[in-house]
């Protein structure tokens, strides 16, 4: 640890903790890449090593898998082996002597798992992202004398229960160490990344991600794409020759929504993506055999046009029609899988940063009902606590719904160098 360099920022952390003026509650928020986890793995862990040995400590974050992959392996690297050891399958590691527990808040039996256990320490990554429960809990448990919780977290909507139930919590004040971490603090990042990244959050992302403030949101989702919405244009004719993927996603429509296609194409370095046509299908009167030959002459005009399907993602939620498309498909030798369903605000971030990056572009003439599916996307402004995609039947969700199905199990690839 001799070697470390600190920024400014963790400079001021970490006299707070040398002054012993850390609290009870210690959270750390602020914009995406500023610094926060990796300072507090470092203040965790001599914090840690000056506390005494038969106290239990435990850390997590969201998952096992995130707590392993944010936290752990970088920790183990800052500390080296010998000072940190842990394992996945015993949910157990050493720290400078000191047991850590380790859990994925997310997992219902956790909570089930620290009900009765006195806590000499916790640390939580990206905290807004536990279960309000889970975390309830875990406070309850950090009852040994001097115990603390160290945490890190983005903003997220300003009624969101960690900052009106602690962080604003004016009876919690004699108990709450806040810092703020702007993205500007890390001075460690190359300049062109930061500025690249400032590029790629935009509306309530930028203002949450980049600024750091708890915002709610509200309006356009894809202002983005309204903003000029024929620069995300190119020609069939400058489409790359082949793609990594050329998917093709399809949302059931039902009770007055409409059938919903859209073909993707992914470039072989996974950074871009290509709309390449959408299409509506009237849901009334139509027979579920009419509707397998409209996929089908889709999927063929898309194959004789830009090369081999790689798959049709529909919609989980409607096996029987699925079955009966598998079959409908079959002598085109395409395969249906299902819909990931991701979290659609995972969905959303992920098209806008492609749009903002210069990473998405559609198919002139080809996909009006996406273009009109973006521009009329709003966010629901009677939803508290979180934000959701106004779904009241007055803007298209269905097409934005299919065209997510048909990149949604690339979305780690595809933000791979963002966050
Ligand atoms: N003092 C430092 N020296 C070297 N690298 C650093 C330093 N501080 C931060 N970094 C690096 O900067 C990057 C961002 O830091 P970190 O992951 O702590 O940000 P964060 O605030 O937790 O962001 P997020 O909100 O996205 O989780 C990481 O790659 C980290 O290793
Ligand atoms: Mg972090």
């Amino acid at each position: 640890m001799d070697k470390l360099k600190f920024t400014e920022k963790q400079n001021e952390l970490i006299r707070v903790f040398k002054q012993d003026k850390l609290k009870r509650l210690n959270v750390l928020e602020g914009s995406v890449r500023s610094g926060k986890t990796w300072i507090s793995l470092i203040l965790w862990a001599i914090w840690v090593a000056t506390r005494p040995k038969d106290y239990l400590y435990m850390m997590c974050a969201k998952s096992l898998q995130t707590l392993k992959r944010n936290c752990l392996l970088p920790m183990q690297e800052l500390v080296g082996e010998k000072y940190f050891k842990f394992s996945l399958s015993t949910k157990e590691g050493v720290l400078f002597g000191r047991k850590i527990m380790l859990e994925g808040a997310n997992d219902m039996r956790s909570e089930s798992k620290i009900r009765g256990i006195t806590l000499g320490g916790a640390y939580c990554d990206e905290l807004t992202l536990f279960p309000k429960d889970f975390f309830v809990m875990l406070l309850s448990r950090l009852s040994a004398p001097g115990a603390k919780l160290i945490a890190t977290t983005n903003p997220d909507v300003p009624t969101h229960w960690l900052l009106t139930e602690y962080l604003k919590n004016e009876k919690l004040t004699d108990d709450l160490f806040r810092m703020f971490f702007h993205i500007d603090d890390n001075t460690t990042l190359p300049d062109d990344y930061v500025a690249s990244l400032k590029k790629e959050y935009t509306g309530v992302y930028y203002d949450r991600f980049i600024l750091g403030k708890w915002v709610v949101a509200n309006g356009a989702i894809y202002k983005v794409f309204s903003d000029s919405p024929r620069s995300y244009d190119i020609k069939s004719s400058d489409l790359p020759s082949s793609f990594e993927y050329l998917n093709v996603g399809l949302d059931f429509g039902g009770n007055g929504s409409q059938h919903a296609l859209c073909a993707t194409g992914i470039s072989h370095d996974m950074r871009k993506i290509y709309a390449l046509k959408s299409e509506r299908i009237s849901a009334a009167d139509m027979t579920p055999q009419a509707l397998y030959k409209r996929v089908c002459d889709f999927c063929e005009d898309i194959q004789k046009r830009y090369g081999k399907v790689s798959a049709v993602y529909a919609d989980s939620a409607e096996q029987t029609l699925i079955a009966g498309l598998r079959q409908a498909l079959r002598p085109l030798g395409i395969i249906v899988k299902n819909s990931m369903k991701r979290e659609i605000n995972d969905r959303i971030r992920t098209t806008t940063m492609l749009m903002a990056g210069g990473r998405f572009y559609l198919v002139s003439g080809e996909c009006q009902t996406l273009i009109d599916a973006f521009q009329g996307a709003v966010w629901d402004d009677k939803v508290i606590g979180k934000e959701v995609r106004l779904d009241d039947g007055t803007s298209d969700i269905d097409t934005l719904d299919a065209f997510e199905y048909s990149f949604e199990r690339h979305i780690p690839q595809l933000i791979r160098s963002e966050k």
